[in-house]
């Protein structure tokens, strides 16, 4: 019978558990299927299979679950090395990049797994795409409140004139109003990041086409611009929990 997708992200989190060792500073990652992986170092912790481990939460969100796994926690500033992050992702493309931050984190995530020795990627088959944003789904930038909407003109004009280009500021309820929007304006109610940030949502119909590495320096030069969802070389390796079995994908 046919594994759920949450049994398929279980999978791939515990595979990836089974590199964590004792007195490990760990990457803590966010979302459905590192709830997997942080659930699961509590468990061997209270077990007293795993001891001496602390981790460095990549959201907030992931503080409060790994708190609740009863996992001791530190941050960046102590531990500026990271012995092993895992985290989820959205997208992964054959090369190892990824989209992530479609939850809302990504500034945490893309600090604490590039401090990081070794980064797992735990995912699902669903997440493989041959394309970034290629689902047509968002690439999410995140920026400062202040001045956002001409931050919004600038990512606009970054991609003007690619086919099937769109962005919009991401609305903490799903129905946005988009383009237009005013900073000031309470009724737009904007998604707000652990961060105190806005995000802007770009997306691309058939994908994000060019060199990966400048289309991501063009993008970071914009001033307001804090960063971005595309982990760009970062993955050390992605398990993919298929259906039909694991298939561990390495850089
Ligand atoms: C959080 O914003 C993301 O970067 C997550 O890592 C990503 O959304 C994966 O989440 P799921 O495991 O829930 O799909």
């Amino acid at each position: 019978d046919a594994l759920s997708q949450d049994e398929l992200k279980r999978i791939a989190a515990h595979r990836a558990v089974e590199q964590v060792e004792s007195g490990m500073v760990l990457g803590l990652g966010t979302g459905s299927t590192a709830a997997h992986a942080l659930d699961r170092i509590g468990d061997l912790l209270r077990g007293g299979a795993l001891w001496d481990v602390v981790g460095i939460p990549t959201s907030e969100w992931a503080a409060a679950r790994a708190a609740a796994a009863g996992i001791p926690l530190t941050n960046l500033n102590v531990h500026p090395v990271v012995d092993l992050s895992i985290d989820g992702a959205d997208e992964v493309d054959p090369f190892l990049n990824l989209v992530k931050g479609r939850g809302g984190s990504l500034l945490r995530e893309k600090m604490v797994e590039g401090a990081s020795r070794r980064f797992v990627v735990i995912v699902d088959e669903s997440k493989l795409v041959p394309r970034l944003g290629g689902s047509g789904l968002a690439i999410p930038v995140e920026v400062i409140p202040f001045g956002s909407a001409l931050t919004l003109r600038r990512l606009h004009s970054l991609f003007d004139g690619v086919p099937g280009f769109n962005l919009k500021l991401r609305t903490a309820t799903t129905n946005a109003k988009a383009s237009a929007f005013d900073e000031d304006d309470p009724e737009l109610d904007p998604f707000v990041t652990d961060n105190k940030n806005y995000i802007v949502d770009l997306f691309f119909e058939n994908g994000i086409i060019g060199d990966l590495n400048s289309i991501s320096d063009e993008i970071l030069r914009i001033t307001g611009v804090v960063e971005h969802g595309m982990f760009l070389g970062l993955a050390t390796s992605v398990i993919v929990a298929r259906k039909d079995g694991v298939v561990m994908m390495d850089n």
